[in-house]
């Protein structure tokens, strides 16, 4: 059984699945390669300390709580997440879905004669232009190899083979496939000696059957994926924070500033990013207060996006910047990439860089505002607002007639102003009023829910009016008072009526509504409907009307 979506794309993969400069740096070490421990099912050596033996259950102990395969690099991995137990916290077993323990011998077998044959002696690896034929050596070795044990075996099946050892043998081993699983959105190791745990978009936090052999083991993957990213780590400097290029970050510390052991962090890109559908159908959102946010962008309105920590900020920002048209600049700024625009919008993605271990090189926040300006965007979308000159900037552009969204770091509409007119972003009250809109994201620490919490207008004298208010008991979405700034702005800029906002408002609902019917949930789905709207609405309304969807 295959799960939908579970299959990895090669594009995020690229972060993963190392690159040669990368698998240089790795044959490096071939001879001394701490080889990774094989997660294979039944696999019960002895030398592998409690590797799966010890997580390995009885039947009976166990209470199964999801299952689903993947592909990882040719591996097919089958992935089973139970309840264990005795255990706290849940198991995420991975396991290789077709390989027999005599394969696996072989490949063990294959794996030393490699680490024999393929070594230093044969190049100075220091000299990068021979770190290229390392590679090749390797990859000619592996293909001889399998060829010669393997003589009958088909090319998916010698496919597999190769990648298995390459990733067991140059790459970040089982890490890799946790990299591959797109349900992940984090992977921590922590020491060599507690396996490694995993963050799963539905279940939360669990314990991985995958260990790492030893501290230098982990020290050495984290070398390895900052050496690609042109970052160090080194006792002097025992933390490392990088951005990898397709998205995923890395933290890295050594011991013994972290006392326990040498520790990975790795954050992965969301593989799929959310949208109004998601959040509609989750009830992070009600249709009534996306219309309005709806009916903010498609006007113009500059808008905040806040919250506290990982309570969906920039999650939300992606979601509105889906509601922006086709033929209209966007340009977006932010420190790690995450936001995900529909392909077929005029958008310039930037990002920050931070400077060379010289101090050169690099580029800021403000660097990248100032210059934004002299590309002439519609729009602006900022990862987060932090200084005082980023948002002096940032409000400079409103006035000069762009609308901007960013996100804040506050818990509600009133700390949001509070935030932003004290240090250390400090900027003048008076100011405030050039947003118009302020969505505010909450997680709930009970339940670990997240949600909308207030949609505030900002009135003339800068105080917010909460127009839209969670109430947190029943978890519903409720209006708590009328528009006194925001609908009346919305008229001074397009001369409509109140009531022809009001129709324009329960349209949006209308076709949320039927957007969510139909599933459409992607970025590019949604961005389509939003094209549509804007070009040709009355076309999209008839779909919308006999609840049919749109053909292609
Ligand atoms: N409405 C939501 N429902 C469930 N999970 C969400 C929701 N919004 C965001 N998340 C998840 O919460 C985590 C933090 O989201 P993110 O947008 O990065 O937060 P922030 O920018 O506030 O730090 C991510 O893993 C994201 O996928
Ligand atoms: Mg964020």
């Amino acid at each position: 059984m295959l799960k939908k979506n579970s299959f990895k794309k090669t594009e995020e993969k690229a972060a993963v699945n190392l690159p040669s400069s990368v698998k240089q740096e790795m044959s490096n070490q071939v001879r001394v390669t701490a080889l990774p421990p094989i997660s294979l099912k039944g696999d019960k050596k002895p030398q592998e300390k409690q590797q799966l033996s010890d997580l390995a259950p009885r039947k009976e102990d166990i209470k199964l709580l999801t299952t689903y395969n993947f592909i990882s690099d040719n591996i097919p991995i089958t992935i089973r997440i139970y309840k264990k137990k005795g255990e706290f916290v849940p198991i995420y077993e991975v396991s290789i879905s077709s390989i027999s323990k005599n394969t696996e011998i072989i490949l063990e077998k294959i794996r030393e004669e490699l680490t024999t044959q393929v070594s230093l002696g044969m190049v100075d690896i220091m000299t990068t232009k021979d770190t290229g034929i390392i590679e090749q050596r390797f990859m000619e070795a592996i293909t001889t190899l399998v060829n010669k044990h393997f003589p009958d075996a088909d090319e998916k099946t010698t496919n597999f083979l190769k990648s298995y050892l390459v990733q067991r043998s140059l790459g970040l081993g089982s890490i890799e496939v946790l990299m591959d699983d797109i349900d992940l959105e984090e992977i921590a190791i922590n020491n060599a000696s507690d396996p490694v745990w995993v963050y799963h978009k539905k279940v939360g936090w669990l314990k991985t059957n995958i260990m790492l052999k030893s501290e230098d083991q982990i020290r050495h993957y984290a070398t390895m994926i900052g050496r690609r990213v042109g970052r160090q780590l080194t006792i002097l400097d025992p933390l490392m924070d990088a951005h990898l290029k397709g998205g995923d970050r890395v933290n890295a510390t050594l011991e013994p500033i972290s006392v326990g052991g040498n520790t990975i962090t790795l954050r992965k890109f969301a593989a799929k990013p959310w949208t109004i559908t998601d959040f509609i159908k989750d009830s992070t959102i009600s249709t009534e207060a996306a219309a309005l946010i709806w009916l903010g962008v498609q006007y113009e309105l500059s808008t905040l996006i806040s919250g506290g920590t990982a309570t969906g900020k920039t999650s939300m920002l992606n979601v509105v910047a889906n509601f922006f048209p086709p033929n209209q600049r966007v340009i977006s700024i932010e420190d790690t990439r995450e936001i995900q625009l529909p392909k077929f919008l005029h958008w310039v993605p930037m990002t920050t860089r931070l400077p060379n271990p010289e101090g050169r090189g690099e580029v800021s926040m403000l660097d990248l505002l100032v210059n934004s300006l002299r590309m002439r965007p519609d729009r602006i979308i900022v990862g987060e607002i932090r200084r005082k000159r980023e948002a002096e900037v940032l409000f400079e552009a409103i006035h000069t007639g762009h609308s901007v969204y960013a996100t804040v770091h506050a818990n509600d509409a009133s700390e949001t102003i509070t935030r932003l007119t004290n240090p250390p972003i400090d900027i003048p009250k008076t100011l405030i009023p050039a947003i118009s809109m302020i969505v505010v994201q909450y997680r709930n620490r009970r339940t670990g829910v997240r949600k909308t919490f207030q949609i505030a207008e900002i009135l003339p004298n800068s105080e917010p009016n909460v127009l839209i208010q969670l109430d947190i008991r029943s978890g519903a979405l409720k209006k708590v008072a009328n528009s006194k700034s925001l609908l009346s702005t919305i008229e001074l800029f397009t001369g409509f009526t109140r009531n022809e906002l009001f129709n324009s408002l329960k349209e949006k609902e209308t076709i949320l509504k039927w957007i969510v019917k139909n599933n459409i949930n992607t970025v590019d789905g949604v961005g389509r409907i939003m094209a549509e709207y804007y070009t040709n609405s009355d076309n999209l309304m008839e779909y919308v009307r006999k609840n049919k969807p749109l053909g292609d």
